[in-house]
């Protein structure tokens, strides 16, 4: 209730301003994975499209950074944020100091631990689910033969890295054949997905005692490709890799049998989110909570060489 009346209140205030063109501060993570990169370019793709003035701001993988942009953004007198929060914890403030200056908050594709009353909505995909798909694959794949898993874990205290880690253990859950023997942290970045794995296969006997790689994202696991082979090993067969975002890059790999499978993740967040902005502005229409974009398995078997051409110039 209490996020109907303020939103409300929020469109009484914009109304009329969906006449003009309307001015929507982003506040973007960074720039650690290709598939941020493509998140972006589309993210201002679809601004343009729709006659949207975007005023961009790189956090650089800092959340003080992206505290300092929405502050400004709001001092702009923004019609709309759009936030793809770098961690979880720590929003409540300066969404509280958003709501107060009447300016909807959009979060892109990670979530947050605020009240949901702070911001608008939320779009993204079902992050457990993402890692339960993951685990289901090996699941499925190993069919009951022992294997020892390493996992590579996105950026500490971020919503994916945590819920992509819960999804996976929930679906290796019961199946005593497979193990998590190593966890750690790649960032999200393919060079520290590379840096860990090398870690990984001097601790797991040069990699001969792992069978499992699970990446967070596709950059961490085209990063620990090039380490298994640097180890002398072959990525995806000696070692299975599976990973999560379904990049160009991961498909190519896909298509020289270094890959495995990955969980696709729409780098387009900004046209659902866009389209909720429309309606709000331009009737006070309240989106549902949250926006869920879909979570699709990609296997060798699906012609990666196809899904490469599809995405290849999608700004990746
Ligand atoms: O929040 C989505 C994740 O962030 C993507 O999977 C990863 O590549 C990124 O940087």
């Amino acid at each position: 209730m209490k996020r109907l009346l303020t939103m409300t209140v929020a469109t009484l205030a914009l109304g009329g301003a969906a006449a003009s063109a309307q001015t929507v501060g982003f506040s973007q993570i960074g720039s650690e994975s290709g598939w941020r990169a493509a998140e972006t370019t589309l993210t201002q793709q679809q601004a343009e499209e729709r006659g949207i003035d975007l005023r961009f701001s790189d956090a650089q993988q800092r959340q003080e950074n992206q505290i300092a942009a929405i502050r400004s953004f709001i001092a702009q007198g923004v019609d709309a944020i759009l936030l793809a929060p770098v961690v979880a914890t720590g929003w409540d403030s300066v969404l509280e100091e958003a709501q107060e200056a009447e300016i909807p908050v959009v979060l892109l594709d990670r979530m947050v631990d605020s009240d949901p009353s702070l911001y608008l909505t939320a779009v993204g995909s079902d992050l457990v689910h993402e890692g339960e798909v993951a685990g289901q694959w090996l699941v499925d794949t190993v069919a009951g033969e022992d294997c020892r898993v390493v996992e590579l874990q996105g950026t500490t205290g971020s919503s994916p890295a945590i819920d992509r880690a819960n999804g996976f253990r929930a679906a290796i859950e019961g199946h005593d054949n497979i193990e998590i023997v190593r966890s750690q942290t790649g960032n999200f970045t393919r060079t520290e997905g590379k840096e860990v794995m090398e870690s990984f296969l001097q601790a797991e006997n040069g990699g001969a005692d792992i069978c499992a790689l699970y990446a967070h994202n596709d950059d961490m696991a085209i990063g620990a490709i090039q380490a298994i082979e640097e180890a002398g090993l072959a990525p995806g067969s000696d070692i299975l890799v599976v990973s999560i975002d379904a990049v160009p890059d991961i498909f190519l790999a896909m298509s020289e049998g270094k890959a495995n499978a990955t969980v696709e993740l729409t780098p387009n967040m900004a046209g659902p989110a866009f389209d909720a902005l429309d309606a709000y502005w331009n009737d006070g229409t309240m989106p549902p909570n949250f926006i869920q974009t879909e979570s699709r398995l990609y296997t060798q078997s699906d012609d990666p060489m196809a899904e490469y051409e599809a995405r290849r110039d999608l700004g990746y």
